[in-house]
This record gives C-alpha cells, sequence and structure tokens, in this order.
C-alpha cells in the first residue's frame, strides 16, 4: 500500500457534557384555542404536543444558547477558556450578521474560540456536531462547543393554525471533546435535499426578497410549511437516516438502547419507531412539554434524557433529526 492510499488518522471524539435551556412561559393547547381555531384535543392526537415554552420579548437566541452553554461546560468539567470553537446551529439568529456564535462567545468568555453560525434548521445539532467531530478528529481543534437554539416564536404567524401550534423556543448545547472513555460518536450519517427546499420556509428577510412592507403584508416575514408533505418525507428520511447509520457502524436496530429523535411529531417519531422495530421504553420523548424546538429539539431531548438517569454507561445511544433545507441526518453515540 502507497503512503497515499493510507487512511488518515483520525482521532475518535466523544460527547463531554449537555446542557439546555427553556424560557419559563408556558403556552398550552388551551391558551392556543383563544387565538386560533384549534383544540386540545386535535393538537394533542395529531402531535402529542401539550404545551411549548415561548420566550419573552428581551429574551434572544443567543440568551438561551449562552444559559445552555454554561450549563454543558459545568457537566462536561471544561472551562470556557479551553474552548476552541463554537458553533451555534439556528435559523433564528439574533442578527443577520453577527453570528450568534460570537455573541455566545463574548457572553460566557471564550477569547480562543472561533465562532460560526451554521444554518440546518431542525438537523442543525446533528450537522454542527459532524462539523466538531471533524475538526477534533483531524486534529484542528480539541473542544468544541456545539448549541441548538431557535426562537421560532418570533417568526410565527400566530393566525397559522397548521404551524402556530407545533413549535416552542429552547436551546441545547454539547461540549465535543477528543475521545476520553465514554460518549464516543461511533458514526453520523447526514444528508440534503435543496430540490424540496420550498416545503419549510421563511420568504422574506433575506437577499432574495429583502423585508418590505408588501411582504409584511403577504406574512412573507413569517415561517410558512407544507406540513402534510413534511410529515411523509420525515417518516422517511428518519428512518433511512437511522438504518445508514447502523449501517455504517456495523450494528442493528435492535442493538440500540435508546432513539432519542427530533421532537416533531409524535406521529413521526411512532412511524419511525415502528419501522426499525424499536419498542416505545426505547424511545425518548418530550414533545409534550416543549412542542418542536428545531435545532435545540435533539439536544434538548438528549440533555434530559441523560438528567433523567435514561442513559448508561455503554448504551447505544441513536440521535435522528429531519427538517427545512430539506436536511436530515442521524448520529450514533456509545454513552
Ligand atoms: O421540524 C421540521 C419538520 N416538520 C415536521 O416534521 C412537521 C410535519 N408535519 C406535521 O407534523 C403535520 O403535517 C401537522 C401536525 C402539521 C398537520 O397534521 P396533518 O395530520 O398532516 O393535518 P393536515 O395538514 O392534513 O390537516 C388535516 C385537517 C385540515 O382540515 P380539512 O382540510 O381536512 O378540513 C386542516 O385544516 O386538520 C386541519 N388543521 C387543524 N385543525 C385543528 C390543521 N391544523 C389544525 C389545527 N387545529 N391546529
Amino acid at each position: 500500500m502507497s503512503s497515499s492510499d493510507k487512511k488518515p488518522q483520525v482521532r475518535s471524539v466523544s460527547i463531554l457534557g449537555t446542557g439546555s435551556a427553556v424560557p419559563d412561559r408556558v403556552l398550552t393547547n388551551h391558551d392556543l384555542e383563544a387565538l386560533v381555531d384549534t383544540s386540545d384535543d386535535w393538537i394533542v392526537a395529531r402531535t402529542g404536543i401539550r404545551e411549548r415554552r415561548i420566550a419573552d420579548d428581551k429574551t434572544a437566541a443567543s440568551d438561551l444558547a449562552t444559559a445552555a452553554a454554561r450549563r454543558a461546560l459545568e457537566s462536561s468539567g471544561i472551562t470556557a477558556d479551553q474552548l476552541d470553537t463554537i458553533v451555534v446551529c439556528t435559523v433564528t439568529a439574533d442578527y443577520q450578521f453577527p453570528s450568534t456564535a460570537c455573541l455566545v462567545q463574548a457572553a460566557i468568555g471564550a477569547p480562543r474560540a472561533y465562532c460560526m453560525d451554521l444554518a440546518a434548521a431542525c438537523s442543525g445539532f446533528l450537522y454542527g456536531t459532524e462539523v466538531a467531530r471533524g475538526l477534533i478528529g483531524a486534529g484542528l481543534a480539541n473542544h468544541v462547543l456545539v448549541i441548538g437554539v431557535e426562537m421560532l416564536s418570533k417568526f410565527m404567524n400566530w393566525q397559522d393554525r397548521g404551524v402556530c401550534i407545533l413549535f416552542g423556543d429552547a436551546a441545547g448545547a454539547a461540549i465535543i471533546g477528543p475521545h476520553n472513555g465514554r460518549g464516543e460518536i461511533l458514526a453520523t450519517y447526514l444528508g440534503a435535499d435543496g430540490t424540496s427546499a420550498e416545503l419549510i420556509e421563511l420568504p422574506a428577510g433575506g437577499s432574495r426578497h429583502p423585508i418590505t412592507h408588501e411582504a409584511i403584508d403577504q406574512q412573507q416575514h413569517h415561517f410558512h410549511m407544507k406540513g402534510n408533505e413534511v410529515f411523509k418525507l420525515g417518516v422517511r428520511g428518519m428512518e433511512e437516516a437511522c438504518r445508514r447509520v447502523l449501517d455504517r457502524a456495523g450494528v442493528t436496530p435492535a442493538d440500540v438502547s435508546l432513539l432519542v429523535p427530533h421532537q416533531a411529531n409524535t406521529r413521526i417519531i411512532d412511524a419511525t419507531a415502528q419501522r426499525l422495530e424499536l419498542p416505545p421504553e426505547r424511545v425518548y420523548l418530550n414533545i409534550q412539554k416543549y412542542g418542536n424546538t428545531s435545532a435545540a429539539s435533539v439536544p434538548l431531548a438528549l440533555d434530559e434524557a441523560r438528567r433523567e438517569g435514561r442513559l448508561h454507561e455503554g448504551d447505544l445511544v441513536l440521535m435522528v433529526a429531519f427538517g427545512a433545507g430539506l436536511t436530515w441526518g442521524a448520529s450514533l453515540v456509545r454513552w
């Protein structure tokens, strides 16, 4: 074998700690009944959601991201000045620029870290974690803070009952570093399909359609989704991502201890679990409390599962997500 045929040396990478944060304010399905033509029964039956958290006017994505980051640092034993990189995965940044990652860097005091935002919507945390794994694996960074944060309430049309009942605000974070005996990321699979980009979008506010009075009159500055089409693609995408990552790691669905899925809809999660023949006790759910929190969904669920004692040493933990872009992905961790 010539030297050019040799596989590059990569370091194994672990999740060293997790943290999360949600706003205090609870918006229940009954509260929504006063805003749109909906009912608690419909929302629970069609989505599994009972309530969600909504930030107040003064709170922005970086505030929740910072709170989650501090908790992740604490749980990992890493200090902010040890961070080499901060990746904030979000589609609801504080500003178009500067990046939310730079704002978090200033808030937590991580002067050595270079910072970037990453837009992969609900799949963001898995994308961000894979970027971290690549940097650490290649020896270009040691400790990377990856945050999934979303504040979709600020971009919501509170008259669109097909969308506004689904989403909540939250942040979840993880410290990723060289493998330390636990939490090893065994494999990740990521996918995207930009040909279906229009299925979930926020049309105005970018360079294609800058904000105008006309755009606002047409609700183009708000979140739009063709929920029914996304639903079908979501079930297929989540199953495919799970199967591919399990194949990459050389294991089967039967080996999975806990599925930690993107919390978009219990029917999507149930269908994915059924296709993989995973019983309900091996599927983590917190959608009833938070709704769909997009990029925060997977790290929030992972952090709650950890704090509830649902993750045991040696467990195979399968994270999976699907969302705007379209983007999707799955990651397998040996806890
Ligand atoms: O995280 C990013 C990825 N996003 C997702 O994964 C979301 C995927 N989609 C979904 O979760 C589901 O499509 C929804 C929960 C958004 C909608 O559920 P659905 O079973 O697909 O309902 P539908 O859109 O087919 O609507 C069925 C009926 C319609 O009435 P008609 O036309 O049959 O009379 C809707 O107008 O339900 C009606 N409807 C509602 N009724 C009461 C839609 N939203 C509501 C509502 N309350 N909030």
